[in-house]
């Protein structure tokens, strides 16, 4: 199938995707929206990615004991701010800031976590915050297929990440046919996104796909 060549074509399809498809977009956009079935995808995530992710949080928070500005990158709806909110109760704060391109998904964080900060990333270049100490991203690069788009907004990660800091990816590596919004890219290539840092990390399978959580530090 026909990737995206354009990043208006890509822009396009979010927003659409939003309008259609609200808090859903995000994990139950392919589940049968019965209550059972959203239960379950949530449940996978809860037990396979959630902990992997708060424990490499974890360990980087009270190694450097201090409060942490973190970047949600691609934040859609908010969907781990309540994870991050208790990391910032248990460790010493975190000051979290949510970006993403479309605006549909910022107005619906923003509707849902009103203590959150949630900011539309229209342009890398004129993005004016940060460094910052940890930078996640859950299931966006995977969804970047434009090249030229891909090169920038890795450029803007390497970027975002102050000397010391975390990065936490988390993205899908099933070895599925691409579609005009989603690309097969191995833990390798992700690797070699961020030659900067050393990576750690674990594979889960989500919904009967592979995906993996690595963990990378910048010296
Ligand atoms: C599958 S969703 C994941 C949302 C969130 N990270 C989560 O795990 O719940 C992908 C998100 O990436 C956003 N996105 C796609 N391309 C982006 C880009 N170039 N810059 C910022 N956000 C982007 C989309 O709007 C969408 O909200």
């Amino acid at each position: 199938m026909k990737q995206f060549q354009t990043e208006e074509e890509h822009q396009r399809y979010w927003d659409e995707r939003y309008k259609k498809q609200g808090c859903n977009t995000v994990l139950h956009v392919n589940s049968t929206k019965s209550d059972k079935a959203k239960r379950k995808v949530e449940l996978e995530w809860a037990l396979a990615v959630q902990p992997n992710v708060e424990g490499a949080m974890g360990i980087w928070l009270s190694a450097n004991k201090r409060s942490a500005r973190l970047l949600d990158f691609g934040c859609g709806v908010g969907r781990w701010f309540p994870v991050f909110w208790g990391l910032s109760q248990r460790y010493t704060g975190l000051q979290y800031l949510g970006v993403d391109c479309t605006p549909e998904a910022i107005r619906l964080a923003r509707q849902q976590h009103p203590t959150g900060r949630f900011v539309v990333l229209d342009d890398l270049n004129t993005f004016n915050e940060g460094p910052f100490d940890i930078v996640f991203c859950c299931t966006v690069l995977q969804h970047i297929v434009v090249p030229s788009m891909l090169k920038r907004t890795v450029a803007f990660l390497n970027r975002m990440l102050a000397p010391g800091g975390l990065l936490v990816l988390v993205e899908n590596t099933e070895k599925i046919a691409s579609l005009p919004y989603l690309t097969f890219r191995s833990q390798t290539e992700y690797r070699n996104m961020f030659p900067e840092l050393e990576f750690t990390g674990a594979g889960v399978r989500l919904s009967g796909q592979e995906h993996f959580i690595l963990r990378g530090e910048k010296a």
